[in-house]
């Protein structure tokens, strides 16, 4: 039988928790309080105290932002970033990640990825930096951790601040501390399709250091801790009252969305483990990984044809990244093999909290029934 399946399934998670997502919203209109406030500060709090109890050992601050790219932009304006710094990170994730640097005038110096996690290679990193280097930004690609240890132990000893970009991976661990207190700042993005998404654009910067975390709220609020009184140059960037209180109710799912999640992932391991054409997303040991995408490896020659094929059947799939940033006009660098790689190879399969087991077979069968049959050869 033939099924058509989402990439994310955004209107089964609603369906599934319509009426406190309805009062929730109604709450906010009863209130009228629709910048900052109640609704913010509590969102902001039981953030904070989310990724405290996945095993932090300091508490955490969080600060709701407009998205993840104002997060990581206010991340770097706390650290000081400005024009002719430069900022190291990948070039194997979304633009987000270097425009933040670039918007300051600072200049995104690019660091190729291990193809196995498709994670900033720690290994590459020193060769990175310079004396102009103000932030290392590792991103936390598909909801997996970046070797969180050995980027802190290329970075702390010369003193370089790292930002985690978890616009992926909230909810995901390294070595059992939660993304949001490896990093000095840490950005998220509650964008929809994100694993916890709100039902607009949203965001938060979350930092352990309670002077980052002053310095950031000021910054968002137009460089101001009182009102009319500015005592930096800021932004407008702020969580809405009406994000805030879907988000509330979204990250009280949250645990049981990360569990769905990892589960069908095992499903897609276990029916794709035999099929040598397929290189799977690594697990690694040390990290929790909360499957934001499930993105596996084919060969370039048949990635588009495998892609066709299965959105025939009714699966939709993504290329999550098709262009590497270095490659991208406004921010050309020198060559990085593994990540021009991954760009050729990557296919991001469905994947979502509810997506059922017969999902996962039914996608995994016909990434078979196209990879067994062969490769017509061009005429
Ligand atoms: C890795 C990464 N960084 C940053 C962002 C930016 O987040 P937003 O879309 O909320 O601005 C995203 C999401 O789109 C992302 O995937």
């Amino acid at each position: 039988m033939n099924k058509t399946l989402q990439m994310v399934d955004l209107r089964a998670q609603t369906a599934a928790i319509r009426p406190d997502l309805d009062a929730a919203i109604a709450a906010v209109l009863d209130r009228g309080a629709f910048v900052r406030g109640p609704f913010v500060a509590a969102f902001e709090a039981d953030l904070a105290a989310y990724v405290e109890g996945l095993g932090s050992t300091e508490p955490v601050y969080a600060l709701g932002v407009g998205n993840g790219t104002d997060a990581l932009q206010i991340a770097l304006m706390a650290l000081g970033v400005k024009a002719g710094d430069e900022v190291v990170c990948p070039s194997f994730t979304f633009v987000a990640t270097a425009e933040a640097a670039a918007v300051l005038g600072a200049k995104p110096v690019f660091v190729d990825i291990d193809p196995e996690t498709f994670n900033l290679d720690p290994d590459l990193l020193h060769a990175a930096l310079t004396t102009r280097t103000k932030a290392v930004v590792p991103v936390h690609m598909f909801g997996q951790c970046a070797d969180m240890t050995a980027i802190r132990a290329v970075c702390d000893p010369l003193g370089i601040p790292v930002v985690e970009d978890a616009a992926q991976a909230i909810g995901s661990t390294w070595q059992g501390r939660p993304a949001g207190v490896m990093g000095d700042l840490t950005c998220l993005s509650f964008y929809p399709s994100k694993n916890l998404g709100a039902f607009g654009d949203g965001g938060a910067v979350l930092t352990t250091d309670e002077d980052l975390a002053s310095k950031t709220r000021q910054i968002a609020n137009h460089g101001s801790a009182k009102k009319y009184h500015h005592t930096t140059v800021g932004v407008n960037s702020r969580l809405d009252a009406i994000q805030a209180s879907i988000l509330s109710v979204h990250l009280g799912h949250l645990p049981a969305w990360i569990d769905a999640r990892r589960a069908a992932a095992s499903c897609y391991d276990a029916h794709l483990a035999d099929l040598e054409d397929v290189t799977r997303p690594r697990r690694e040991n040390d990290a929790r990984h909360v499957f934001h995408q499930y993105t596996i490896r084919v060969s370039a020659d048949v990635r588009d044809g495998l892609r066709d094929h299965l959105k025939a059947q009714g699966v939709p799939t993504m290329i999550y990244y098709p262009e590497p940033i270095h490659q991208m006009p406004p921010y050309l660098g020198p060559a990085l093999p593994e990540t021009e790689r991954a760009c050729r190879e990557v296919l991001s399969l469905p994947m979502h909290p509810h997506l059922s087991i017969a999902d996962t077979e039914y996608v995994a069968g016909h990434v078979r029934s196209y990879l067994e049959a062969g490769v017509p050869v061009a005429a």
